[in-house]
């Protein structure tokens, strides 16, 4: 049953591979024989990362995306899915009620770096993606990815969860304009998950002090929180998405899959 995704051969752009969930989705994906490329902004045009070629892009700039993906075309011909990862997380308060910390206070350079990166970088990616399917003609699929925040709000972390809720709102969206030429559009929401290059030590004191903790008390007990008790892992997640842009999830569009453990408010 190795082949059951059939993914064989399939080229399938992975925005943020170089790093993190979506370094684990590019493995997931070579294992299962496809063919990920990966664009970031922080590896060089023509390096190999994980098995895969990497293109230098910064999803925020058009060009610089328009760019990367005829560099894909060029040199495969084809593509068959883009699955969008790249972005950041800066946590910041509301109000820094406190006032010990006021770089920590939402911002415009932090509003804008965020929504930049995980909103518009969202766009610039599936718009470049979508045009070429269409010229294809053969259908696609687009994964973007989200976060549980995106739907349950997080402490400390407003503008992150919103641009993230703006994530979703896109792939409903994008589900109904482009359900028509069979490119489906998936959203993957992970809740809380073993770290990654984005829990840096910068990240952890800012969200310490946005939720009135000390660093070292920020790693919960997740048996409380979490109903299977743990943290996920990064492969679940690439193996999730594998699922998502493969044949097999063929009637699956428009909607945001939770992969959280089942954690959720209640
Ligand atoms: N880590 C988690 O627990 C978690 C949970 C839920 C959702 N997410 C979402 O998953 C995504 C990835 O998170 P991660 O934890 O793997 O992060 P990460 O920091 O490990 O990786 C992010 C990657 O994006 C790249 N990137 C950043 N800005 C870019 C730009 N302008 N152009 C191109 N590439 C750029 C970085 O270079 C990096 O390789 C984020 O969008 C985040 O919202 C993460």
């Amino acid at each position: 049953m190795a082949n059951w995704l059939g993914l064989e051969g399939r080229v399938i752009i992975v925005t943020g591979g170089a790093s993190g969930i979506a370094n684990h989705v590019v493995t997931t994906l070579k294992a299962a024989d496809a063919v990920p490329v990966i664009a970031d902004v922080s590896v060089q045009t023509g390096q190999e990362l994980s098995g895969a070629y990497c293109i230098h892009c910064d999803v925020t700039s058009k060009e610089s995306v328009q760019a990367m993906v005829d560099a894909v075309v060029a040199k495969y011909g084809k593509l068959d899915a883009l699955v969008n990862v790249a972005g950041i997380n800066l946590p910041r308060l509301l109000v820094d009620v406190k006032g010990e910390h006021p770089e920590y206070e939402l911002d415009d350079n932090s509003y804008d770096k965020m929504f930049d990166i995980n909103v518009r970088g969202m766009v610039y990616c599936a718009q470049a993606c979508a045009r070429q399917m269409l010229k294809q003609g053969n259908g696609g699929v687009i994964v973007g990815m989200s976060s549980e925040s995106g739907k349950e709000g997080s402490q400390g972390q407003s503008a992150y969860s919103a641009t993230n809720g703006a994530r979703d709102s896109l792939v409903r969206s994008w589900a109904k304009e482009l359900g028509p030429y069979n490119i489906r559009v998936v959203g993957v929401a992970p809740g809380i998950m073993e770290a990654t290059g984005l829990r840096t030590p910068a990240y952890n004191t800012a969200l310490a002090y946005t939720r009135g903790v000390k660093v070292e008390d920020l790693s919960t007990d997740y048996t409380k929180v979490i109903p299977l008790g743990r943290d996920g892992k990064l492969d679940e997640v690439g193996n999730l998405v594998a699922f998502l842009v493969s044949d097999r999830a063929s009637y699956i569009t428009g909607t945001t899959v939770n992969i959280s453990g089942g954690k959720s408010r209640g």
